[in-house]
């Protein structure tokens, strides 16, 4: 943004956030969402961070709330009560882990401190920040939060929840210990889901203003002038921390919670995890945002403090925010945004598929910046356009995926023009056709960069060949460099070569050619699923390793013995022949069978595992049940002689099969040789 522009902006957003301050906690009537005030505040924050010279002590990111109304008298606390910095994704949260490292790495602090304390994840409750006093055991003082340091007394409206302890230890018979002479304890006080609805339905019927969420309500019902108002109203209290407890020290924030619960005050355990590492506060994150929905509160997302009180003191503050707590809040199933772009993607077996490209949304906690649009019908059918504020939405782990048109469904004025697949491929210029009776198109040229490097990032994946430390990334720049074009290729990178590349240091071109060779002798289902045949994937690679034992074999089934198979249809038997057949990609195959050892299956697959039986004369058991034998232990049973039969089971009077099997140099067993290689007597 030019810095004429980004002034102007910088402005307009002080004065919106303001003005929603204003409506928000002095009114209790907000008239935006918490996303959309948090997007607001978000891009303020950015727009500070790239333009210094724009900065003003005045400015909303500076300081927390509103002035406390003057009709309540005025609360001023020696130790801030903080707000939170904010997170909104999976993403966030693992930055705000390496942050904290970061941080304390340069106060040289072991870096094994954080590891040792962890994290404690709580629910972050959609209510009213408070704080009580108690002086000698008694409850002495309340105040609202405000704006940290000055907040408004409302004493005698939080003595009217029934949650608040008007002494502590609450209940002396239980223990909790003695009372310290001071104790200011923190917290939200909240409203119940179903405790909101019956209040607005009640302000329905009397012609008032409904409550729009449970936080304006519990403030609305706790900054009233008349105490019994508030007493009214079923509020209830968590306590989340201590602003002060004189007398003690805390090691971890866990054990601060523990004494505030032992005293009697009200603790969400419930809502509460000890978290070792940041990938089970992740857990947590996203396990809360599957049941709030079933919680009798309303919640809006999840703190996250180092639970370590030292460590604590070490990150301090940065901002009126702990370096040492974020609040991640949840994100929406589905989002608005806008497709700024429409491109298509040419797969590995050449299916071009328009992908959209949007401004950056977190949907479920995940940023999202791609969506797949699937195909041209679908496009049609949702008449979705470049420029289109679109819904997008994520369930479960599925790709990201545009809902609806928001411009398509308002007829919005000006929109771009309808979406047409491009004739040529985008990479390498062949002809894209619609795949016949299919909604898909398909890029018809053989050399397609696109689906090499597609084919070869499949072919290096986990599942297939495994070659860790060969990305997509590289496996880009090598095609692009032409320096692999084939799987083969990737068989004869030098050391040095990888090395020059970028990015690449010698220890890791070290690693990666020695992943290489790892990749050399690779079970042969693997290996067939790395090759990428169109059909075949990892359940029907194992299938036909098993059924074939090896690359030879399999590469000279005909048609009818690959439809043989049960799970093996026309499809994938037309696939497998079109792949092998093709004298190219044949070729291909035979450089890469230089490289590379396919090993036979060997457990759980059967003893007979790819072998094909044939039989002749007569056995001492019937034939259906040696072929049986033979099927059960992975193996196949042919009809007559052919090079792929690998034994022939003869028994007496073996006639013309057995003349001819071994003139083929077909070994021959005896039915007894037969039974000891499939297992003994059955
Ligand atoms: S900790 C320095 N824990 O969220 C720690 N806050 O900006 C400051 N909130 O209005 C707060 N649940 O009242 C903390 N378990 C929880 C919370 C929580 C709700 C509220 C808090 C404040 C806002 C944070």
């Amino acid at each position: 943004m030019r810095d004429r522009s980004a002034r102007g902006r910088v402005e307009e957003l002080r004065r919106l956030i303001r003005y929603h301050n204003d409506r928000y906690y002095r009114d209790d009537a907000p008239e935006i969402s918490d996303a959309e005030y948090d997007a607001l505040f978000r891009e303020l924050q950015r727009l500070e961070e790239a333009h210094p010279d724009l900065s003003d002590p005045d400015s909303p990111t500076m300081r927390v709330g509103a002035e406390p109304v003057a009709a309540f008298g005025t609360v001023v606390r020696d130790v801030p009560m903080l707000s939170l910095q904010n997170a909104f994704s999976e993403e966030d949260l693992h930055e705000f882990d390496a942050r904290v490292r970061r941080f304390l790495a340069g106060r040289a602090v072991p870096g094994d401190a954080l590891d040792r304390s962890g994290y404690v994840a709580e629910v972050k409750i959609d209510g009213l920040a408070v704080e009580l006093a108690y002086e000698g055991g008694r409850y002495t003082r309340g105040a609202t939060r405000g704006d940290g340091i000055r907040g408004e007394d409302v004493t005698a409206n939080l003595r009217t929840i029934p949650d608040v302890p008007l002494s502590v230890p609450r209940n002396p018979a239980e223990g909790g210990g003695p009372a310290p002479a001071l104790l200011t304890a923190r917290g939200e006080v909240y409203m119940e889901k179903r405790d909101l609805a019956a209040l607005n339905r009640g302000r329905e019927r009397a012609g008032e203003p409904v409550f729009a969420n449970p936080r304006n309500a519990a403030a609305g019902s706790v900054r009233q002038l008349d105490p019994k108002v508030t007493a009214s109203r079923r509020l209830k209290l968590w306590v989340y921390g201590a602003g002060r407890i004189e007398g003690a020290r805390f090691s971890s924030h866990w054990e601060e919670l523990s004494r505030l619960s032992g005293l009697g005050l009200p603790v969400n355990w419930n809502g509460s995890r000890r978290c070792r590492t940041i990938a089970e506060v992740v857990v947590f994150y996203r396990e809360m945002g599957e049941v709030k929905e079933s919680l009798p509160y309303e919640i809006d997302g999840v703190v996250v403090k180092v639970d370590d009180t030292a460590l604590q003191r070490e990150l301090g503050e940065i901002s009126r925010s702990p370096r040492w707590a974020v609040a991640a809040k949840f994100s929406p199933d589905r989002a608005e945004t806008t497709v700024e772009d429409i491109v298509v993607s040419v797969g590995r077996t050449g299916t071009v598929t328009p992908v959209a490209l949007l401004s950056p949304v977190v949907v479920r906690g995940v940023t999202v910046r791609r969506a797949t649009l699937h195909n041209q019908d679908m496009i049609d059918a949702k008449d979705i356009r470049v420029g289109d504020r679109v819904l997008v939405q994520r369930a479960g782990d599925v790709i990201p995926e545009v809902v609806e048109s928001l411009s398509a469904a308002h007829d919005a004025p000006g929109r771009g023009s309808k979406f047409r697949m491009p004739d040529r491929c985008p990479i390498c210029g062949a002809p894209v056709e619609r795949v016949p009776g299919e909604a898909a198109h398909r890029c018809t040229g053989d050399g397609c960069v696109a689906k090499r490097k597609e084919a070869l990032s499949h072919f290096v994946a986990k599942n297939a060949m495994d070659i860790e430390g060969m990305g997509t990334k590289i496996v880009s720049a090598l095609v692009d460099q032409g320096l692999v074009t084939e799987p083969a290729d990737l068989y004869r990178l030098e050391r040095e070569t990888l090395a020059a590349m970028e990015r690449l240091g010698k220890k890791s071109a070290d690693n990666l050619v020695r992943a290489i060779d790892r990749s050399r002798r690779i079970p042969f289902s693997r290996f067939l699923y790395a090759l990428g045949i169109q059909h075949v994937g990892e359940h029907m690679a194992e299938v036909l390793a098993r059924h074939f034992g090896s690359i030879g074999s399999l590469r000279n089934a005909p048609m009818e013995d690959l439809t043989k198979i049960r799970e093996v249809g026309p499809e994938v038997a037309r696939s497998l022949r079109d792949a092998f057949d093709a004298p190219e990609r044949a070729r291909a195959l035979d450089r890469l069978l230089r490289e590379v050892t396919p090993l036979p299956p060997t457990t759980p697959a059967g003893k007979g595992s790819g072998k094909t039986f044939l039989f002749t004369g007569t056995l001492s058991m019937p034939r259906a049940r040696a072929a049986e034998l033979v099927r059960r232990e992975g193996g196949t049973v042919a009809t007559g002689i052919r090079r792929e039969v690998d034994f022939l089971v003869a028994g007496a009077d073996a006639g013309g099969k057995l003349a001819k099997a071994s003139a083929m140099g077909i070994p021959v067993l005896t039915e007894e040789e037969f039974l000891a290689m499939l297992g003994g007597k059955e």
